[in-house]
């Protein structure tokens, strides 16, 4: 049974190859459509990649085949142990670490990611789904600007979307971070208190 750095060093390694790929063939990216795995006769009828031989196309193809369906497979042995959760585009992680707000980002930073920031329904659930499982509170990828009451993502634009407790934020200028609650709801709170990390990426 391989472990799991195994899998995340064979997918690292997978995406180094893709990337290879992409650098030498500008033109790839048009074959991106095949990580949602269609069937190869989606491709008939194109034109063949300009200045690509036919047979490096179709050994291209397969590869990135390949690719797409090895890293499904991954994601499937993943989302089974519960290590990580989809929603749409994005997975979200925790290390179950609970650590102050800008320790909490910082990690996930360093992994590639940033925190969690629910911008509908669905991921907030996903971010949810988390926060049952281990049962603790999370710090949430958004912060209080200058202006009291006035909360935003971390990149400093706007929310389009929240999910606030009955009455809160009521920190009026003190509570500069969000938890999510474990019934998925938001609050404000002071930011040097330790909440579990969870990233997306
Ligand atoms: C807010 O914007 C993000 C990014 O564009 C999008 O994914 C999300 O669905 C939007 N949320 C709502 C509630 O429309």
């Amino acid at each position: 049974m391989l472990s799991y750095s195994s899998y995340v060093l064979t997918a690292v390694a997978a995406l180094l190859v893709t990337c290879h790929a992409l650098r030498k063939f500008p033109e790839v990216p048009r074959l991106a459509g095949i990580f949602g795995l269609p069937g190869r006769d989606d491709l008939r009828g194109q034109p063949p990649l300009s200045g690509l031989p036919n047979s490096l196309d179709t050994e291209l193809y397969d590869t990135l085949l390949h690719l797409g369906k090895r890293l499904s497979r991954l994601e499937g042995v993943l989302a089974l142990n519960g290590k990580i959760t989809e929603a749409g585009e994005k997975i979200l992680a925790s290390n179950g670490k609970e650590v102050d707000f800008a320790s909490a980002l910082e990690s996930c930073e360093k992994a590639g990611g940033t925190l969690a920031t629910p911008m509908n329904e669905e991921e907030n659930n996903a971010v949810l789904n988390i926060v049952k499982q281990y049962n603790r509170y999370a710090f949430l990828g958004i912060k209080e600007g200058d202006t009291s009451g006035q909360f935003k993502y971390i990149d400093g634009t706007p929310l389009n979307y929240t999910k606030w407790h009955q009455y809160e934020p009521n920190g009026k200028g003190r509570e500069k971070c969000v938890e999510m609650y474990t019934d998925g709801s938001w609050n404000d709170k002071r930011c040097n208190l330790h909440r579990l990390t969870i990233c997306e990426f």
